[in-house]
């Protein structure tokens, strides 16, 4: 049984052949729509969100599959101080397979080591986010025909914001890779992800609180919200919340087949006018989420066209 808490717990290998498997999905949707047959799937979402649970629980349903759960921890048992591995142990007598997010990182890691069904990290506190990467991989992939020799602009919250991180933790695994990383100071990298990447070949990466002078050498810009869930002190956060809005007139400084990925939710950081220019992908991202994580689970559940 596996359980996928971290981008690196799939192999590049695995990565590829869940993209493969998802670009046929795109191409023979009708192909899959019964290899889930008989499959539950149940979210437990401890956290708000949007695009992740239901997105899951679309692919389990295009899959011929069915879905529970819940989405708020106030209304699960975790309000009476049940446990997460508990939770699971639970779950398992219920599903075939777990999608969790929780607040708190490490939660979802936790749970896998009590489940007796496959856990998915559905995004744990500001640690990882493995499922937003397969989508940010795929929308990459997609779009620019290639996973290498990229350089690669991270704008925002790259401290808080899990996506970064897992993300990082993936395209470091490619070939001639050079990030930007391009935020205020109060919200740089973490230390520890520099560290980890600053010794693999062909890896590099340059900081910068500047989007305007950056934006013009890069072929994909991912920006990220300020995670207002993330900070302990309001003050702060709203001091650093419009550090960077993404308009047509910094787009004009961009090349012309830069892909602009966001994995939503969006706030202020890119004007709305952006919506409308061929560069932007968010949204195609959103539709490649939800078919990126039909093919991790069948992986997951061994299951087979
Ligand atoms: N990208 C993402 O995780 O969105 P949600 O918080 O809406 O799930």
């Amino acid at each position: 049984m596996r359980h996928i808490i971290d981008i690196k717990d799939l192999s590049v290998e695995e990565i590829n052949e869940i993209l493969d498997t998802a670009d046929d999905m795109i191409s023979n949707r009708e192909k899959y729509s019964h290899v889930c047959d008989g499959k539950k799937l149940a979210t437990l979402f401890f956290e708000p969100s949007t695009r992740t649970r239901l997105s899951f629980e679309a692919a389990m349903l295009e899959l011929g599959g069915s879905v529970l759960g819940f989405s708020t921890a106030e209304s699960s048992s975790a309000t009476k101080g049940e446990s997460v591995s508990d939770t699971v142990r639970t779950v398992g007598c219920y599903a075939d397979i777990i999608a969790m997010r929780h607040p708190k990182e490490g939660a979802p890691m936790v749970a896998s080591l009590k489940s007796p069904v496959p856990v998915i990290n559905a995004g744990d506190g500001g640690h990882n986010h493995p499922t937003q990467t397969l989508t940010d991989l795929l929308t990459i992939r997609r779009e620019k025909g290639r996973m290498s020799n990229l350089t690669v602009g991270m704008c925002g919250d790259l401290m808080f914001g899990r996506t970064v991180h897992s993300l990082v933790n993936a395209l470091v695994r490619y070939d001639n890779i050079n990030f930007v990383f391009i935020s205020p100071d109060e919200l740089k990298i973490p230390d520890y992800l520099k560290h980890e990447i600053s010794n693999i070949e062909g890896i590099s990466f340059v900081e910068t609180d500047c989007l305007e002078s950056a934006i013009g050498d890069l072929d994909i810009l991912y920006m990220t919200r300020v995670q207002k869930e993330r900070f302990f002190n309001e003050a702060d956060y709203i001091r650093l919340k419009d550090s960077y809005i993404l308009d047509m007139q910094k787009l004009a400084l961009a090349k012309d087949d830069l892909a602009i990925l966001h994995p939503l939710p969006r706030v202020n950081e890119i004007s709305r006018e952006v919506d409308d220019d061929k560069r932007a992908c968010y949204f195609k991202q959103v539709e490649n989420g939800k078919i990126v994580r039909k093919a991790l689970m069948m992986k997951l559940l061994e299951v087979e066209v």
